[in-house]
């Protein structure tokens, strides 16, 4: 079968309905891929893991306003929506949900979901409200769906942690299948954003993960303090100067560790090459 495109809530469980009672059965289950569309490599992996996992994958495609911030690139985000469709299609996506904003927010939509702990440091500390925006469309669109499997990338380590918190507490009986950052021969974590960088910001972007893979070794030495100092005068002497943040922090709940205990470290970054924000992490 080819893929199905549905653009409201009837389509999608209709075709979620055919697919299950048609050439599959009710037995089949069901894996979904939020994307805000755009789709590069990590998001074709994201399918590949999908497929590996179920017997139906649906990705969706949907820029979600309430994730970004006023001065945000809402309104720039870039947009590929046929060129996105033959990506999806041809890694072996079954159905594609393109819902509309009114799907998603219909007039007098009232809800917010927030996972305040997991959400208030690191990136959530900076966007204010960002993680309310993914939480909610996140669990609107598990729940639309009804899929048994949701696929996630490490890039987005703090969304990851916080899905995963978000499913447990609502009770959502969705399985979260996280896949490593997927990253291009540089070493960059591959991401929509990285479109947005010149020839020269890419460059300097390269950078990034040859420092934090260098962190591993220097924690290992030294301690949290030495090295986030250690990483910022690598970024700074590779020419990035705006910083957003630092961290490291519990690989498994985000909070503050001690020097004492090494074992379940992880290592944050948030940093700005000309307008462009970039994150990435890597467990020390
Ligand atoms: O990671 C993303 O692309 C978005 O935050 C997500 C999960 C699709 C929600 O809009």
């Amino acid at each position: 079968m080819s893929v199905e495109i549905v653009r409201d809530l009837r389509g999608l469980h209709s075709s979620i309905a055919r697919y299950r009672n048609g050439p599959l059965n009710t037995a089949a289950s069901l894996a979904i891929v939020p994307t805000m569309g755009a789709i590069h490599e990590a998001h074709e992996k994201l399918i590949i893991e999908a497929k590996r996992n179920a017997n139906i994958v649906l990705a969706t495609i949907f820029v979600n306003p309430m994730q970004f911030g006023e001065n945000e690139d809402f309104n720039k985000y870039p947009k590929s929506e046929e060129e996105d469709i033959k990506r999806l299609s041809d890694v072996g996506c079954d159905i594609i949900y393109i819902p509309t904003i009114e799907n998603i927010y219909p007039e007098g939509f009232d809800l917010t979901i927030n996972v305040p702990k997991l959400s208030s440091v690191l990136c959530g500390k900076k966007r204010p409200n960002h993680f309310e925006g993914v939480s909610t469309i996140v669990a609107k669109l598990l729940l639309q769906s009804g899929a048994d499997y949701a696929v996630f990338g490490e890039k987005d380590y703090q969304q990851l942690l916080i899905i995963k918190s978000l499913v447990k507490n609502l009770d959502i009986p969705c399985q979260i299948l996280p896949i490593e950052t997927i990253r291009d021969t540089n070493g960059l974590a591959i991401s929509s954003r990285n479109k947005y960088l010149n020839a020269a910001s890419k460059v300097i972007a390269n950078n990034i993960n040859k420092i934090m893979k260098s962190a591993i070794n220097q924690y290992k030495k030294t301690d949290i303090q030495t090295t986030i100092k250690f990483v910022e005068s690598n970024l700074l002497s590779v020419g990035i100067e705006n910083i957003d943040y630092i961290e490291i922090r519990d690989n498994n709940n985000l909070s503050v560790i001690d020097n004492n205990d090494k074992s379940n470290a992880r290592l944050f970054i948030a940093v700005y090459i000309e307008n462009t924000r970039l994150i990435d992490n890597i467990k020390l």
